[in-house]
């Protein structure tokens, strides 16, 4: 292996990844990410676009003082104003990149920018040298550089390294090429553009078609040495290309992709989860790599294949990717010492004890209430306590009797701590969790939209335990909020009442950008 099969891994699920419709951060949230993707060993983590909120700023800036070994971005548009709000949150890391993009296919120009080909193209220089004289790491794209003529994208590669860009980022913003043809377009960039070998090549693919990873990869396999990517490849619409899979399909086919990333691969399920876990969105069973199902073995000649020789049927091992057997090793007679045990070896290595006594707590009422804990349970139990301990629980649940079933009106009666004080509703509603919803709207008056609300059971059988997702939105902003227990009921108020712990959080702190909105308004 040498230097030059060395691919940089660039993560933006804290900038495009929030893009998803409802994925939301808080900034806990975003902090809590940003320690584990510098753990897991992320070259450059893109925190946000600083100019696009006040929120987005400070997690830009509170991130990039908190990274140890990966290099924090910020993205920008070719707007100076953009350019210095980026400087201005990435200034506090000794090492920081701007990214800056413009549009340069016919058709974005025309009907986007209202620039033409030549305005871009002086635009290119002015805003990288620009940025360029805040930092010697300057990252240019040209975006939606898929359905950008050739010719045209050649010279205006040419002109931002020429202006001192370091990294070149193809951007196939709407998902629309196919391997062969980006293929293509990174090897006639190294072909045709005459200082390439002055900047790094990166690949940004969507997933539209579902071919994010597998144009990503051929891009590498092309020349490009950074790939952009997200974790569990959220992103605008389809997605990002997903990190995991991209990092995993490099490990186990190095036969034919041999190169390398700086990624502890067996930290993959531990992000996936926290990425999960902030943005409410969850992974789907089958999910390459991260997905509850992708170790799984369930038809009788996989499973007899698997007992004589795992390499039958798994082509990596779920513990290259931190993923433990999913096992009963824990049971009501389980002390704190081997549940403490049990967290590490689920990748919470930096819990608090806090955490662990309130996770533990409940462990032990769950083991009283259930046959068997599987890990998965524990995991939810663990979740549901570090949400606690960020602090968001302003309202916190108290008791909670509900009424349901045929005839009678469902409905619902509950204690909530609102503040320090105890209060008491009970409303009739249609089906038990509306009369849940009233209620907390009756004790805590809102105008929160419910936008989202999903049970997942976490493990099988009817005494599993059930995760519940919340989505609330109000004047344009989203929280989500989730919660895990046997009773769907009290997962159901938990997840309500976490989502909207944070909204009170958020109202403080996200106060629109008008600048930024009216210039999202005319297209810039
Ligand atoms: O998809 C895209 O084109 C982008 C750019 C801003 C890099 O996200
Ligand atoms: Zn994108």
């Amino acid at each position: 292996m040498t230097d030059k099969n060395r691919v940089y891994i660039f993560d933006t699920t804290m900038r495009d990844g929030e893009q998803s419709p409802g994925a939301s951060m808080s900034l806990e949230e975003k902090l809590q990410i940003a320690r584990v993707f510098d753990e897991l060993g992320v070259d450059i983590i893109e925190a946000g676009f600083p100019i696009a909120s006040p929120g987005d700023f400070e997690a830009t800036t509170e991130v990039s003082k908190i990274l140890k070994k990966s290099i924090p971005a910020g993205l920008s548009r070719h707007s100076k104003k953009d350019i210095d709000r980026c400087y201005e949150a990435l200034k506090h890391s000794p090492r920081f990149r701007i990214h800056t993009f413009i549009s340069t296919s016919p058709l974005h120009m025309k009907h986007k920018l209202n620039m033409s080909a030549d305005q871009v193209y002086e635009s290119i220089k002015e805003h990288v040298t620009y940025a360029r004289n805040y930092t010697d790491d300057v990252e240019w794209s040209c975006e939606d550089g898929t359905r950008t003529d050739m010719d045209f994208m050649c010279k205006t590669v040419e002109l931002a390294i020429k202006s001192g860009a370091k990294t070149i980022n193809i951007p196939d913003t709407v998902g629309y090429t196919v391997p062969s043809e980006f293929t293509k377009i990174i090897q006639t960039l190294l072909n045709k553009v005459p200082n390439i070998d002055k900047a790094i090549l990166s690949t940004h693919c969507h997933n539209d078609l579902g071919l994010a990873v597998a144009n990503s990869l051929a891009g590498v396999q092309a020349g490009a040495r950074q790939i952009e990517c997200t974790i569990n490849g959220i992103g605008e619409r389809a997605g990002n290309a997903a990190l995991e899979e991209i990092v995993m399909a490099i490990r186990t086919r190095n036969d034919l992709m041999p190169y390398s990333t700086g990624i502890n691969t067996k930290l993959l399920s531990k992000a996936s989860k926290v990425v999960s876990n902030a943005t409410g969105f969850p992974v789907q069973y089958n999910k390459a790599i991260v997905g509850k199902n992708a170790f799984a073995h369930e038809a009788g000649i996989h499973q007899d294949g698997m007992l004589k020789n795992r390499e039958t049927y798994e082509i990596m091992t779920p513990e290259s990717v931190g993923v433990k057997q999913t096992s009963l090793v824990m049971g009501k007679h389980s002390g704190r010492h081997a549940f403490k045990d049990k967290l590490n070896s689920l990748g919470y290595v930096d819990v608090t004890d806090d955490v662990i006594q309130n996770a533990f707590g409940k462990f032990k009422i769950l083991a009283d209430k259930k046959k068997h804990v599987y890990d998965e349970d524990i995991i939810a139990l663990v979740d549901d306590s570090l949400i606690i301990d960020n602090k968001l629980n302003a309202l916190v649940l108290k008791s909670l009797k509900v009424f349901a079933g045929t005839g009678e009106p469902q409905k619902a009666e509950m204690t909530l701590e609102i503040f320090g004080e105890i209060k008491n509703s009970s409303e009739t509603g249609d089906g038990p969790v509306d009369a849940i919803f009233k209620c907390i709207k009756k004790l805590y008056s809102h105008e929160m939209h419910l936008q989202l609300y999903q049970v997942h059971a976490v493990t099988e059988g009817t005494d599993a335990q059930a995760t519940v997702s919340v989505r609330l939105e109000e004047n344009g902003k989203t929280t989500v909020g989730q919660a895990a227990d046997t009773d769907t009921l009290v997962a159901s108020a938990n997840a309500y009442l976490s989502a909207l712990n944070k909204m009170l959080i958020k109202r403080n702190k996200t106060a629109p950008n008008e600048e930024y909105q009216n210039q999202k308004m005319k297209g810039i």
